[in-house]
């Protein structure tokens, strides 16, 4: 598929995805929100990837749902259009997804860097539900993620009254994993990238689809669900690989399956 919106490149086995919209600081629209789940599906396929980034530009990581898009649009048209639909694909991702945010994540692009695993971010990030400045509310999981990952204090005021959070307070509410200078900040995504595609990828995948049930399931149905999942790596190769290495005291060699 050749794209418009977005670019599309591989570094070794972390597959990069950048939001390319500069002139409209990156705003969501129905053709580059379909683009990117194409391009994040299309490496979830391919064998030879690991890991994926997603990022934009210093700016503007992106600035939310395209406004000039939906701004006449009615309640009928909204929903056979389901555009925000889209970013729920993205939890259907079975590899790690890493957002390298840099500038601007406001509205549905603080939500989609909210869809992704982690968020490495620049100094310069900022990061904000905006909507109700333009008279609706987040729509893409803004009030629900942020409000688990941030707490209710914070979100209440993100939500109600647009409190843009800074690079340093998006880390110490824990909505980022780390921050780095601005000239490092997608370098730092595809290193951390690059260090979990390293890894044993079924663990990876599993621990990924476990760590998620915290937010889906009781705490006895995911502890019974992990556990299972513990048990059935014993069935892969890497599994005997992984713990013989540790034995025998070399590194050891995945095969992903
Ligand atoms: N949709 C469409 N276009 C957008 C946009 C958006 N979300 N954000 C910025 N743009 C466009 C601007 O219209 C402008 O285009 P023109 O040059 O053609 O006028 C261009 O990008 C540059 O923007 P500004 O001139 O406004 O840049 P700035 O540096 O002065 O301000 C900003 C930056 C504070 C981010 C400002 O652009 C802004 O407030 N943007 C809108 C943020 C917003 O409200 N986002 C929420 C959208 S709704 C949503 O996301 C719903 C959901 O939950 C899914």
């Amino acid at each position: 598929m050749d794209y418009t919106t977005i670019l599309v490149e591989t570094r070794e086995r972390v597959g990069v995805i950048t939001l390319n919209r500069p002139r409209a600081l990156n705003a969501l629209n129905g053709q580059l929100l379909r683009e990117l789940m194409d391009a994040l599906s299309a490496f979830d396929a391919d064998e030879t990837i690991g890991a994926i980034v997603i990022t934009g530009n210093e700016k503007a990581f992106a600035a939310g749902a395209d406004i000039k898009e939906m701004a006449d649009a009615s309640t009928v048209e909204m929903l056979l259009r389901d555009t925000i639909g889209l970013f729920d694909r993205i939890r259907q991702i079975r590899k790690p997804v890493i957002a390298a945010v840099s500038g601007w994540a406001l509205g549905g692009g603080c939500e989609l860097a909210m869809s992704c695993d982690m968020i490495v971010a620049s100094e310069t990030a900022k990061f904000g539900q905006p909507e109700v400045t333009i008279g609706v509310i987040p729509g893409a999981g803004g009030t629900q993620r942020l409000t688990r990952t941030v707490g209710k204090a914070i979100a209440m005021e993100m939500v109600l009254n647009n409190r843009t959070l800074s690079a340093e307070e998006a880390l110490r509410y824990g909505l980022v994993n780390r921050v780095v200078p601005v000239e490092r900040y997608l370098d730092e995504a595809v290193q951390l990238a690059s260090e979990i595609a390293a890894r044993a990828p079924l663990a990876v995948r599993l621990g990924k689809e476990m760590v998620n049930k915290a937010f889906e399931l009781s705490l006895s149905e995911a502890l019974e669900a992990e556990r299972r999942a513990f048990y059935m790596l014993f069935a892969t190769e890497d599994q005997k690989e992984g713990m013989k290495a540790f034995i025998e005291k070399r590194p050891p060699k995945w095969q992903g399956k």
